[in-house]
């Protein structure tokens, strides 16, 4: 899901006006799903904002806040689905109960959701954003994609998914005929976009700041170089 090239638009993007706020969150828990840490915190006075936004984690004891998708808004909290690959996550798959986290967003812009037949895809840690998006579009079928039973797991998020396990991919299964909303490493990304060309793609970046300030998420989207912190994360197929 990095570094996307995307042969991408960022027209018609529905983005929800949310305020946008940080504040030290306290964990209400930290469950493993699988290989992943479903960090919840108590909501604040945070706006859970719309399905594919993100927020900027403090991630303790590293100088940069690391980004991630909302997984679910239940009342009172908010979670995140991190994968622990680097020092930022590690550390935040390390928080424990009544730590208290910085947590800054909503941030960017999330699905269109004026769909009438969505087909949720993913792969891998893609599916987090995808307990939330399903619960506001009233549990629409989803294909997720798993490396290994360990990571599928997490398919137990969302609910009405049919679950493949590599080798089987996620497009051996896709329905072209459905509005795709997809989240995934890059080359399921550029896979379904060709299968779906009116797919909307949640894509990724390093970012630093989230709000569009340092230009650490610059990439190439309709010829020209944006920030896709503002201008995505989502962004339809072209
Ligand atoms: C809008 C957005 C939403 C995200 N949502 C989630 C989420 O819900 N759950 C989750 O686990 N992760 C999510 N990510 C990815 C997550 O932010 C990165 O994995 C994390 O910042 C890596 O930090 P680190 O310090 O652990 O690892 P690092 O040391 O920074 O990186 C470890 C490895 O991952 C690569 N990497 C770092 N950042 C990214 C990135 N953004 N995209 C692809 N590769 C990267 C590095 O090149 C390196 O190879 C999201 C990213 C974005 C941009
Ligand atoms: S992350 Fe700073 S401009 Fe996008």
């Amino acid at each position: 899901m990095r570094s996307p090239t995307p042969r991408a638009t960022s027209r018609s993007r529905c983005k929800k006006e949310s305020v946008r706020r940080r504040e030290a969150l306290r964990v209400v828990a930290n469950e493993s799903v699988g290989p992943y840490s479903l960090i919840r915190v108590e909501r604040g006075s945070l706006d859970p904002g719309s399905p594919g936004q993100f927020f900027m984690l403090e991630a303790p004891g590293r100088l940069l806040p690391r980004p991630m998708s909302l997984c679910q808004a239940p009342p009172g909290e908010l979670s995140f689905l991190l994968e622990p690959i680097g020092p930022g996550t590690r550390a935040l798959a390390a928080v424990e109960p009544r730590e208290k986290i910085h947590v800054f967003g909503p941030l960017g812009n999330g699905y269109r959701l004026d769909v009438e037949r969505p087909l949720l895809v993913g792969g891998g840690i893609g599916v987090a954003p995808f307990p939330y998006l399903s619960a506001v579009l009233g549990s629409p079928p989803a294909i997720l994609g798993f490396r290994s039973d360990w990571h599928a797991e997490a398919a137990s998020l969302v609910p009405n998914a049919e679950v493949v396990v590599e080798p089987t991919l996620v497009t051996e299964r896709l329905r072209p005929d459905h509005d795709v909303l997809a989240c995934g490493p890059e080359p399921m990304l550029e896979a379904v976009r060709e299968l779906a060309p009116n797919a909307q793609l949640a894509w990724e970046a390093p970012m630093a700041c989230g709000y569009g300030a340092c230009y650490g998420c610059s990439v190439e989207i309709d010829g020209v170089l944006k920030r896709l912190c503002v201008a995505g994360p989502v962004l339809e197929a072209a």
